[in-house]
């Protein structure tokens, strides 16, 4: 039995949340949910975007599912990863078939530092601009790294890179690659390299098969993790991890799409693979690939998807098409 918080918050979030546990139902693993608030629609009624309450809720369980929230995202998923400390975001670049995927065999992770780098928000005016602060600590890079040996190593994976811009950025990205290989050393029989962002940049594009996991800093790992999702096609497709000490927090890389609202549209595979990776958090790897393989059946057969998928099926069908593959 675990204890999983459920933040389905705005717009297509309640929707492919609603997706996905009907999918969940189906596996052989006890969920105790606890529902909690969060989001546009709780702050129009309470002036508040997140609750005090629904933090407590995320830390009293094991993992959290998020949908998605609207314009108070930055009040709601930000401020969360902060309370939480959840110092690793995690991309899986995957290609599925069905889908509009630029590569057919991808399958590489990003692994990104979530709490310093640029996006720490140490910006000040000077008299002709302004100019912003990037904090890169050796403690956050250390354990950034050791995350990634770690996943590589539990997940069968061959290869981590680090990416760095070491060249320009001197002492601070220095640090950053000085400790990626120093947290190597525990990890001799796991391959290695180190490259330059841009050029990482490029070789997404040209040669994207010689990634396997990949760790950089904040600003980084968000660009080359969006020009992955731009890889493997579309942001329905997208899923994400949020990961601490004590917790994970399990996303789509999408928001609440408006447009989508209320239309029974969105297509839930975000929302279902992020529930693999929680899966794969909690050491059920069995139930996760079970997971993942029924989803990536209704794909390839594309008779039961959603419209971004050249379908004209709804969230609901789509999920009870997942559903019935894991029950046969
Ligand atoms: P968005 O991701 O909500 O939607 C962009 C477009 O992508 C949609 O118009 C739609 O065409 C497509 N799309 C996204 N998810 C889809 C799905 N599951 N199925 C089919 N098509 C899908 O991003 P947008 O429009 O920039 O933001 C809308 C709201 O969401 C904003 O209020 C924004 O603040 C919020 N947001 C929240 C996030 C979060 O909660 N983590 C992340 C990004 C945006
Ligand atoms: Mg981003």
């Amino acid at each position: 039995m675990y204890k999983i918080a459920v933040i389905p918050g705005d717009g297509i979030g309640k929707e492919v949340m609603e997706a996905t546990l009907h999918v969940l139902e189906a596996l052989d693993i006890e969920f105790n949910y606890t529902f909690a608030d969060a989001g546009d629609e709780y702050e129009e009624k309470t002036g508040i975007a997140l609750p005090q309450e629904t933090v407590d809720v995320v830390k009293a369980s094991q993992a959290c599912l998020f949908g998605a929230a609207g314009e108070s995202a930055a009040d709601v998923i930000v401020k969360l990863r902060q309370e939480l400390d959840l110092y690793v975001n995690l991309r899986p670049v995957k290609s599925y078939p069905g889908t509009n995927s630029l590569f057919d065999n991808l399958d590489f992770v990003i692994v990104r530092e979530n709490t310093e780098g640029l996006y720490i928000g140490l910006e000040e005016y000077t008299e002709d601009g302004a100019i912003a602060k990037r904090v890169i600590t050796r403690k956050a890079s250390e354990r950034i790294c050791r995350f990634a040996f770690e996943y590589a190593k539990k997940t069968g994976r061959e290869k981590v890179t680090a990416v760095h811009k070491a060249n320009v950025l001197k002492k601070t990205d220095g640090i950053f690659k000085g400790t990626f290989y120093n947290v190597a050393r525990d990890y001799p029989d796991m391959e290695l390299d180190d490259r330059y962002v841009d050029a990482t940049a490029m070789f997404f594009i040209t040669r994207p098969e010689m990634f396997d996991v990949i760790v950089t800093t904040n600003l980084f790992g968000d660009i080359l993790s969006d020009e992955g999702a731009g890889l493997v096609g579309g942001l329905g497709l997208i899923p994400s991890a949020n990961i601490g000490e004590n917790q994970g927090l399990f996303e789509p890389v999408h928001g609440s799409a408006p447009s989508h609202a209320g239309k029974g549209t969105a297509n839930p595979s975000a929302m279902i693979l992020s529930a693999v990776l929680m899966l794969d958090y909690l050491d059920e790897s069995e139930a996760a690939r079970k997971l993942e393989d029924a989803l990536v059946e209704v794909l390839r057969e594309g008779k039961t998807v959603t419209r971004d998928l050249g379908g004209s099926s709804s969230t609901m069908e789509m999920a009870g098409a997942v559903r019935k593959k894991l029950e046969n």
